[in-house]
């Protein structure tokens, strides 16, 4: 079931919700609309295919999308967060994630749906998925991570995954100044091919992310000198993203735990295994069969499990990506040369990825146009002030009156969390369409005022 479907006469729904509805009701700007049932959905798929693998981390990539109600809602679902920054962790923190101790979360397979864990206690014959009650839930990653933001992730007994030489002696300063031992994972570079976009592949050979598994012995070295301020408790690796092949995660899995065995015959007690995000989605929505988290999961399942390893997930696309779709209208259709353009008031300032990565994201209108409607190869493309700036190349799409509804899919990752006020496009608001139906804006959208205000007082 997806959240996002056409009727048959030609009307966009999200969930039962039309979208054009939707679009009367609010700010005549674009706007992001989430599906908050596909957010549980997608989370949901993530835990069944986890059961059976114990005390496994479902640590949910906040860079991806970092709205503070889609936050608070997948922290209620059981993900953990993963971090790359001071104020991401800050942003976690607020949203209520306990970044040492995991709750016990229990969801009961359907048909009953989600229960919480005290009304799910006293049930029976249900096959509950479970997070260890001592597990750490907070993964800080990256190659420069400062002093002060790693000050405050010891201060919070947050897991550290370690990337370098100076981060290692970063983290120890660190764990000196908060008085607490730090938590460590060795991020090791596998240098295994993603097969993806060489700006989102990270664990190939010349990647400025990770250690270089050469250096591990200095890194074990490292940690044994430092028993008061570092626990190394596993390995982490992260491929790169939108992979659609999962071989190329069992391939590094395999690597990885040759790894934790060479770390294990030193005498270190290390119980994480940490295989990052990067799984792809659907972009081109051509009915292609891709990889699930349950294909994923599978394929280092038995590794997992004969090295008695607790896995930890870094999903962030493959979480919240498909839930959601940038809005907006149509100011008009133009002809230049050979070309047709439709130019829409969104714009690479609310969503870059197809100007950074050529990205492909599946574009439609969210109403029928007339049946006499001619159908054109169009460009699809902003008002900003950059040949850079479309959303879509050579898109087939009905001729659309100015006004018309334009959808761009797959918003939910990386689109709104890199969305910059580049030509004083402020950044759009968001909106989620609930169970229930109902639609509530889940962040404001930011407006001149807010331009102007860094500029008070100077
Ligand atoms: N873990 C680490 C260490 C990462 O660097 C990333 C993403 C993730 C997890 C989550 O990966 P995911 O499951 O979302 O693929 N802006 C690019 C994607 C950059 C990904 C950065 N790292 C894009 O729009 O495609």
């Amino acid at each position: 079931q997806h959240c996002f479907t056409k009727s048959p006469d030609g009307f966009l729904y999200c969930e039962d919700t039309k979208v054009q509805d939707i679009m009367e009701k609010v700010e005549k700007r674009p706007f992001y609309l989430y599906s908050k049932p596909q957010i549980t959905r997608n989370v949901e798929a993530y835990k069944e295919a986890l059961e059976g693998l114990k005390n496994s981390i479902i640590g949910y990539a906040i860079k991806a999308n970092n709205n503070l109600k889609i936050l608070q809602h997948l922290r209620k679902l059981g993900c953990g967060a993963v971090l790359v920054s001071g104020n991401e962790l800050k942003l976690a923190l607020h949203a209520g994630f306990d970044p040492t101790k995991g709750r016990t979360i229990y969801t009961v397979l359907s048909p009953v749906g989600l229960l919480s864990p005290d009304s799910v206690e006293s049930l029976t014959g249900f096959t509950k998925w479970e997070l260890s009650p001592t597990m750490p839930k907070c993964i800080f990653n990256g190659n420069g991570k400062i002093l002060e933001d790693l000050i405050l992730a010891a201060q919070e007994g947050v897991f550290v995954n370690v990337d370098s030489e100076f981060d290692l002696e970063n983290i120890v300063t660190a764990a000196k100044v908060a008085g607490r031992k730090v938590n460590v994972l060795l991020r090791i570079n596998p240098d295994v091919d993603p097969q993806v976009h060489p700006y989102v592949a990270t664990g190939n050979k010349n990647s400025k992310f990770g250690i270089r598994n050469e250096k591990l012995q200095w890194f074990l070295d490292a940690v044994k000198a430092h028993p008061n301020e570092l626990k190394l408790v596993g390995a982490h690796c992260h491929l790169g993203s939108t992979i659609t092949k999962v071989d190329i995660f069992r391939d590094a899995a395999v690597l990885m735990v040759n790894y934790i065995d060479e770390i294990r015959a030193q005498g270190f007690e290390v119980d994480y295994l940490n295989i990052g995000g990067g799984l792809g989605i659907d972009y081109y929505h051509s009915g292609a069969v891709l990889p699930t988290p349950r294909d994923l999961i599978d394929t280092v399942r038995e590794l997992v499990l004969s090295r008695n390893l607790n896995l930890v997930i870094e999903p962030g696309r493959s979480l919240i990506a498909n839930t959601c779709c940038l809005v907006n209208r149509v100011t008009g259709v133009k002809t230049n040369g050979t070309k047709n353009f439709i130019v829409i008031d969104g714009s690479m300032a609310e969503l870059i990825r197809p100007s950074l990565y050529d990205a492909y994201q599946h574009i439609e209108l969210v109403s029928p146009t007339p049946p006499d409607a001619e159908v054109s190869t169009f460009d699809v493309v902003g008002p900003v002030c950059e040949s850079a700036d479309f959303l879509g190349k050579e898109r087939e799409l009905q001729t659309p009156a100015k006004g018309t509804g334009l959808v761009v899919h797959d918003a939910g990752a990386y689109c709104m969390s890199m969305a910059s006020t580049y030509n004083l496009k402020m950044r759009p608001p968001e909106y989620w369409v609930e169970e229930d139906g109902s639609v509530t804006r889940i962040r404001h959208g930011e407006t001149f005022e807010d331009h102007i205000r860094f500029f008070e007082g100077l």
